[in-house]
């Protein structure tokens, strides 16, 4: 099969599950993982005949598209403020919102104008950590987790830039005070109460680690509370709290802030959701 006859296959294969616009991209991307070739070298190249190999391997990609396999996992790989990261089922996809938050913390610390200390509860593939001290190459940064299998993905994403990070796995919910202080706690916990996952897309609860995503409906801001109560101990003098959180979270979470002492600034993401929270001690 030539590539434009590949084409015609994955659209027919994959129309009635993908939209077009979306599908037209994905195609993209599977057609460069198999061939190394970018969206101008296939235009150059529509003619070529794909090998036997490279057939088998796009209907292998096809298939596990058809199941709702997010092209991230099918591919190995996500980027994340302009880094390419290996991710796998053990770890969640980095989200643009959470690049939001990165942005945020980047400029807060360039306004503090000296080397901090930043640690991540949650780091999964390590994204937050990696962009901040790819950013803020003087700062020194943590990053924790309560699974090994993630720990090992981040480990090696902050190798593949040369990105020195100290990794951590620890069970933060048991934890109740950290080894050291830190003039950043930053988190993007599990924060999506379980009732909602029968409204959610396939690709996110069939894919996506569940203990990077949920939380009980009884306690759904377990994390925060214990990071929170943690940061108590662990934040140095005018240290700083960053939370990403659910949209729907907002108030609450600053109530509960509020009530463990802390002062608090909501913030939205770019769709104008409630979407992030810095906070400091009273
Ligand atoms: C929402 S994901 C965030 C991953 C990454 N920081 C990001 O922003 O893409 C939450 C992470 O918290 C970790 N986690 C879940 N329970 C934990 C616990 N009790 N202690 C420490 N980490 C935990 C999960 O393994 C997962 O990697």
């Amino acid at each position: 099969m030539s590539l434009q006859e590949i084409k015609i296959f994955l659209k027919q294969k994959l129309a009635s599950k993908i939209d077009a616009v979306e599908l037209s991209s994905l195609i993209g991307m599977l057609i460069e993982a198999v061939t190394g070739w970018n969206r101008m070298q296939q235009i150059v190249n529509v003619n070529t005949a794909f090998t036997k190999e490279q057939q088998l391997q796009i209907e292998d990609y096809a298939e596990q598209l058809l199941l709702g396999k997010p092209i991230q996992y099918i591919l190995g790989n996500a980027w994340f403020m302009g880094n390419e990261l290996m991710v796998n089922e053990h770890v969640l996809i980095p989200r643009p919102e959470t690049e939001e938050l990165v942005e945020w913390i980047i400029s807060y610390a360039s306004i503090m104008n000296k080397p901090l200390s930043i640690i991540d509860i949650g780091a999964g593939s390590g994204c937050i950590p990696i962009a901040l001290k790819l950013s803020l190459p003087l700062c020194s940064l943590t990053g924790l987790d309560i699974s090994k299998e993630a720990l090992a993905v981040a480990e090696i994403n902050a190798n593949n830039v040369k990105a020195s990070i100290e990794w951590i796995e620890q069970d933060i919910l048991n934890t109740a005070a950290l080894d050291n202080t830190y003039d950043i706690i930053v988190s993007n916990p599990p924060y999506i109460p379980i009732r909602e996952k029968a409204n959610m897309q396939e690709q996110v609860v069939g894919f996506e680690p569940a203990i990077a995503l949920f939380v009980s409906n009884e306690d759904p801001l377990i994390f925060y509370k214990a990071i929170a109560k943690m940061a108590k101990q662990n934040l140095s003098t005018n240290g700083q709290l960053f939370f990403e959180i659910h949209y729907d979270q907002g108030k609450a979470i600053l109530a509960l802030l509020d009530e463990l002492n802390f002062h608090a600034e909501l913030r939205q993401d770019s769709f104008g959701k409630n979407r992030m929270i810095r906070a400091s001690l009273k």
